[in-house]
C-alpha cells in the first residue's frame, strides 16, 4: 500500500511517498525559514499562502521521484493538527481533494504521532514500548508509548518549549531565526563551564519541565556582560555552550527519571531540538547504562512529510479513515487520540 503523506502544519511544506512493503519511496521538503525570516518569527497568513504554492508541485515531484503517477496512490494521510489553522487548512485541503479526486481514502493524522514515530523510517526501528522525549519548537514531553496510539503523558514544559527557548534566546543573542541550530553552531566553539546557568525543575519529583527562566537568566548574563570587543566573541560562544548544556542537562536527567520510574529500556528523541548533537551525544551516553537510544535522521528531526505518511500508513492500515471534509485541530492533546 502507498501512502502520500502531506505536512503544513507551520513553516515547512513536506511530501512524502511510504509503501507498506518497501518503505520510503521518496520525500521532498520546502522550508520557508527565508520567507518568515525577515520577521523575526513565522507570520501565519504567509505561511498558508506559501503552502498552497507549493503543495502541487511538491506532489508531483515525489511521484515523479518514485515514478509512479497519482493512481498508483492507494491513501492520502496529512497534519490534521495541532499546528496553525490556515496552514493546516491548506493540507488538510489539499489530501481531501485529491483522495476524492482518485476515489481514495485521507485519513488526518496527529503531527506528535508523526513525530514520535518517526524513527521507524530508519533501519533499526525502535519496538513498542518506549519512552519518548518529544522537543519541537511548540512542545517538550515525556510520552509512555505502549503501543500505536497509546500514550502517557508523563512530563510536559510548563511555559517555554526547548525549541521555543533556543529560538527565543537565540534571537536575543543576535542569532537570527530560527535561532536553534545557530545557537547549537556557535556554541560549539564555547566552554559551558564558564556561566552558570540555572537547570529549572531538576530537583522537582515531577516530570515536568520549565525553560522560560533559564532563557531569562541566559539573557541576563549577556546584558551584564562589560568587556572588551574581542573578549565578547568568546563571551557568546561560552554563553551559547552554557544556555545549550543546561537544556540538555534538563531534558537527559528528567528522561532518566522517567525511565526509572516507567522501568522501559528503550529512549526515543524526536522533533526538531533532536537534532541538537550535544543531546545525542548526552543520550549516546545513556546505553552505558543499559538503555537503548533512537532518533531520526537528521533530515525527519524537524517537520517532514516522511514521519506522516509513515504514521497515517500505521493507522490506515488498522482501518483508520476520515470523513469526507475539511476539519482540523489547531489544539489537540497527543494523549486524547488514545
Ligand atoms: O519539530 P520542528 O521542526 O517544529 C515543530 O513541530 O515545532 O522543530 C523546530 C524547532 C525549532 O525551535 C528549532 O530551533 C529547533 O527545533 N532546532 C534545534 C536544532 N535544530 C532545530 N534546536 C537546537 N539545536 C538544533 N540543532
Ligand atoms: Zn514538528
Amino acid at each position: 500500500m502507498i501512502t502520500l503523506g502531506i505536512e503544513s502544519s507551520c513553516d515547512e511544506t513536506g511530501l512524502a511517498l511510504y509503501s507498506s512493503e518497501r518503505g520510503l519511496l521518496a520525500h521532498s521538503l520546502f522550508s520557508q525559514v527565508d520567507l518568515h525570516a525577515l520577521y523575526g518569527g513565522v507570520v501565519p497568513e504567509l505561511a498558508s499562502r506559501d503552502h498552497v504554492r507549493r503543495l502541487v508541485p511538491l506532489t508531483r515531484q515525489v511521484c515523479e521521484m518514485a515514478e509512479i503517477s497519482l493512481e498508483d496512490i492507494d491513501a492520502v494521510a496529512y497534519t490534521a493538527g495541532p499546528g496553525l489553522a490556515g496552514a493546516l487548512l491548506t493540507g488538510a485541503m489539499m489530501a481531501q481533494g485529491l483522495a476524492w479526486a482518485i476515489e481514495r481514502p485521507a485519513l488526518g493524522v496527529h503531527h506528535l504521532e508523526g513525530h514520535l514515530l518517526a524513527p521507524m523510517l530508519e533501519d533499526e526501528p525502535p519496538e513498542f514500548p518506549f519512552l519518548c522525549l518529544l522537543v519541537s519548537g511548540g512542545h517538550t514531553q515525556l510520552v509512555r508509548v505502549t503501543s500505536l496510539g497509546d500514550y502517557e503523558l508523563l512530563g510536559e514544559s510548563i511555559d517555554d518549549a526547548a525549541g521555543e527557548a533556543f529560538d527565543k534566546t537565540a534571537k536575543m543573542l543576535g542569532l537570527g531565526y530560527p535561532g536553534g541550530p545557530a545557537l547549537s553552531a556557535l556554541a560549539s566553539s564555547g566552554d559551558a563551564s564558564r556561566v552558570k546557568l540555572p537547570r529549572p525543575m531538576m530537583d522537582r519529583p515531577n516530570l515536568d519541565f520549565s525553560f522560560s527562566g533559564l532563557k531569562t537568566a541566559a539573557i541576563t548574563r549577556y546584558k551584564a556582560f562589560d568587556g572588551s570587543d574581542e573578549q565578547h566573541a568568546q563571551f557568546m560562544a561560552d554563553l551559547a555552550a552554557s544556555f545549550e548544556q543546561a537544556v540538555v542537562d534538563v531534558l537527559i536527567g528528567k528522561s532518566q527519571k522517567a525511565l526509572q520510574e516507567t522501568g522501559l529500556t528503550r529512549l526515543v528523541i524526536s522533533g526538531g531540538v533532536s537534532a541538537n548533537r550535544q543531546l545525542r551525544a548526552a543520550a549516546d551516553a545513556l546505553t552505558a547504562e543499559g538503555v537503548q537510544v533512537f532518533y531520526p535522521r537528521l533530515e525527519f528531526c524537524t517537520d517532514n512529510g516522511a514521519m506522516i505518511a509513515l504514521a497515517g500508513a500505521q493507522r490506515l492500515a488498522r482501518g483508520e479513515v476520515s470523513e469526507l471534509g475539511v476539519k482540523v485541530k489547531p489544539r489537540w492533546p497527543l494523549d486524547t487520540l488514545n
